[in-house]
């Protein structure tokens, strides 16, 4: 089906706004950016992207070459005789766990005194049920309210792969406008209520992050009744009532949404007195978590105090730079208080905060250079590949704790290495708890 060409303003260049741009002038609309940050805009005009993101830099090259992405810092010349505005900025988490809004209300507010008249206002940040409504009547715009699914790491197929395309309208016909941009994807369009629409994207997080913790709390059990988590996730996940996809145990769900989203939800029932528990539940399990990891260290170490550990991985996920709430630096902040030293390794992330406590090694060998132990936090597949015994050479006390089950057990075992997966039966070698 062909998609008429459009032009579209995009407003925030963030992980939605740089898919969103690339996205839609995959789809043959013309494109223009606009960040409220000059040097971000300077950056992506000379084919330079704020973040690592598999094929972004090829994409974004081609689109600028043909004109089909234009970048401006200045808002006036960005939506100048555009068919939509597509508003795509942060909402933060506020210290009570609302989420913050300054940034879409400042944003919305310059764009009402500057906006083509005809053109189609489109929010797709993630909001609270009942901001859009707020939004349109503050403003006296009409809105179209159009969540996005996309995961760093996969953020353009995401886009042009949704599942669904929801739609949060005041008409049909406003609604069908927006889904037209997209009608060549041929995919499921959901025209409804803003509410809905704000809903549909809140709740498909929080029950993903709730799968996530319901997996966490079956491989802590697997551990204490010598059980296998992948087997038994496995299973679970084969009926497909349920589905495999996000029932990876591990040190627990980090990133600039999960948290975020569960986080508001369950602000908005306490507002209005209806049940949160499994919001509650999930975010505690999550909480927990990554302190359960470190308490196997300790006990495998029996102690931290003045130990080395090296560790692989400080993004919040493999395939992203991003180390927003990224729970291999909530569990370094741990490790430090319990004053063991520590030097990481991630592929993609190369510095931390000075006062971080961990220094940064080279490679992932370069990290295990006498460290007592070597702890995974983030699920690079490249930390597979590397040879048990180059790990067992390295680490003085042979213990591996492998936070995200990417590792392989026996051949652990085989080099002679004490290993703790996540759920996972440890190895034959000797904890240390048991020998000092
Ligand atoms: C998520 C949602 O998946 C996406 O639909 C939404 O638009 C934005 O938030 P993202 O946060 O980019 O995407 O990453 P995701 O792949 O969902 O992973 C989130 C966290 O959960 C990561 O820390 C990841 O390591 C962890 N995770 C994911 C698990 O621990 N187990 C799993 O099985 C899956």
């Amino acid at each position: 089906m062909i998609t008429t060409s459009k032009k579209i303003c995009i407003v925030g260049t963030g992980y939605v706004g740089m898919a969103s741009a690339i996205g839609f002038a995959a789809l043959g609309h013309r494109v223009t950016g606009y960040d409220i940050i000059p040097e971000r805009i300077r950056a992506l005009q000379c084919g330079v992207a704020p973040y690592r993101e598999a094929g972004i830099d090829e994409a974004l090259a081609q689109h600028l070459r043909t004109g089909n992405i234009r970048f401006y810092d200045d808002l006036p010349s960005a939506v100048a005789g555009v068919d939509f505005i597509i508003v795509c900025v942060g909402t933060p988490s506020g210290d009570d766990g609302s989420a913050d809004l300054s940034h879409v209300e400042s944003a919305v507010a310059a764009l009402v005194a500057c906006r083509p008249k005809n053109a189609v206002m489109v929010l797709r940040s993630t909001v609270p049920a009942g901001t859009t409504e707020l939004l349109a009547a503050r403003n006296r715009v009409d809105f179209v309210y159009a969540p996005e699914f996309l995961r760093e790491g996969s953020a353009v197929p995401d886009f042009l792969d949704p599942d669904r395309i929801v739609v949060g309208a005041n008409s049909h016909e406003t609604g069908q406008r927006y889904a037209n941009l997209l009608a060549s994807l041929e995919r499921p369009v959901l025209i409804t209520s803003y509410r809905n629409a704000e809903l549909i994207k809140g709740f498909s997080n929080a029950f993903l992050a709730l799968k996530i913790s319901f997996a966490n709390e079956v491989a802590n059990m697997c551990d204490v009744l010598e059980a296998d988590a992948h087997a038994v996730l496995g299973g679970v996940g084969h009926d497909k009532r349920i589905g495999g996809a996000f029932l990876r145990p591990g040190i627990g769900f980090g990133g600039p949404c999960f948290e975020k989203d569960v986080k508001s939800l369950h602000f908005v029932a306490g507002q209005h007195g209806v049940g949160r528990e499994l919001l509650s539940a999930t975010l505690r399990i999550n909480k927990e978590q990554p302190k359960r990891i470190v308490d196997i260290l300790e006990a495998e170490l029996g102690g931290l105090q003045g130990r080395r550990i090296a560790i692989w991985g400080l993004a919040f996920k493999a395939g992203t730079d991003d180390v927003r709430d990224s729970l291999a630096l909530r569990i370094i902040e741990d490790l430090k208080g319990r004053n063991a030293a520590m030097i990481a390794y991630d592929p993609a992330v190369r510095d931390l905060p000075p006062d971080s406590g961990c220094s940064i090694a080279v490679s992932a060998q370069a990290a295990l250079e006498g460290a007592d132990a070597l702890l995974l936090l983030t699920e690079w597949p490249e930390f597979r590949e590397i040879p048990p015994w180059s790990i067992a050479g390295r680490l003085t006390k042979g213990v591996v704790v492998d936070g995200r089950n990417v590792l392989d057990p026996d051949a652990m075992a085989a080099a002679g290495l004490r290993y703790r997966g996540v759920g996972r039966k440890p190895s034959a070698g000797i904890s240390l708890a048991a020998v000092s």
